[in-house]
């Protein structure tokens, strides 16, 4: 078990109806929190980064938590680098040892989202490293990428099945009307065209934004084939209130104690989504 990529984790999850978490961590407190929190409900996890994270930290260090933290645990865990456009960036992380990319080229015309996806997918082929790619534009604001309402368009359910007709994805990220951040309002999810690209590419879907969105949107998405859904908005708030909500609260000027109720609050929000989306005794 433990470190692996997020192939089979995801196509059990498809075929079984329920979701893999996807969260992205910031630091070791929350890799730790993602990965115990898993582990307490023997659930498939994957762990996410974003670029500006690896950058902050450096490959190796990022690396070298996920390989102490996953060395004793009984359920498949990934590390998932989420929202990258650089492909030097992947190439790195992949030497590092992540086990699953996202190659975000979706802000650049399909035809050339195609190629830099294949890119992707011929560096990933002997290695073993699953990859996420995606169409269309999803609003709000994650890592350097910042989509404006009027930017934003959903993924065209014809190029949905041509790409993922012409490259062999492990995750697809269609833009259905979801949004990275805190959501302004009552989300529009299409849900047609989440189930007319699910069906018409087989691929396991993966659900941006999921920050703010209802149980009864999750339960829906899943059922129509999100496989993966990816939480971090929720997490940065969990992260800073855990810590300064202690601190408040307490004024001890012991770092371990507001870090151990930021852990606390990381862990509770992490489980609280797995038995949400179905993944807890899956592993
Ligand atoms: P939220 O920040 O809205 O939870 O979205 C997370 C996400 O989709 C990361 O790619």
């Amino acid at each position: 078990m433990s470190l692996q990529n997020m192939t089979s984790m995801l196509q059990r999850a498809q075929k079984n109806g329920y979701a893999v978490g996807a969260f992205n961590i910031v630091d070791y407190n929350s890799m730790r929190a993602v990965i115990d929190a898993a582990e307490e409900l023997r659930a498939p996890v994957i762990v996410q980064t974003s670029v500006k994270t690896v950058l902050f930290w450096g490959y190796e260090a990022v690396m070298s938590w996920m390989t102490q933290l996953t060395q004793q645990a009984a359920i498949p865990v990934a590390i998932h680098v989420d929202h990258c456009t650089d492909i030097e960036v992947i190439k790195r992380c992949i030497d590092a040892g992540w086990t699953s990319v996202m190659i975000d080229a979706s802000a650049k015309p399909f035809a050339e989202n195609i190629r830099l996806t294949r890119q992707v997918l011929d560096m990933t082929a002997s290695c073993g490293v699953s990859v996420e790619a995606e169409l269309g534009a999803i609003v709000g604001v994650e890592d350097d990428i910042h989509v404006k309402a009027q930017e934003a368009h959903l993924a065209d359910p014809d190029q949905a099945a041509q790409f993922c007709h012409e490259l062999q994805l492990d995750c697809f990220a269609p833009a259905v009307g979801t949004a990275h951040g805190v959501y302004k309002g009552e989300p529009k999810i299409a849900y047609d065209l989440i189930k007319e690209i699910a069906a018409r590419t087989g691929v396991p879907l993966a659900l941006h934004g999921g920050t703010g969105l209802s149980d009864a949107v999750f339960r829906k998405c899943i059922g129509l084939g999100c496989a993966k859904v990816n939480i971090s908005t929720q997490l940065k708030y969990a992260h800073i209130d855990g810590f300064v909500n202690y601190h408040q609260e307490n004024k001890v000027y012991n770092p371990l104690k507001p870090l151990a109720a930021q852990y606390n609050a990381l862990k509770a929000a992490v489980a609280e989504n797995i038995k949400l989306f179905g993944g807890a005794g899956q592993a």
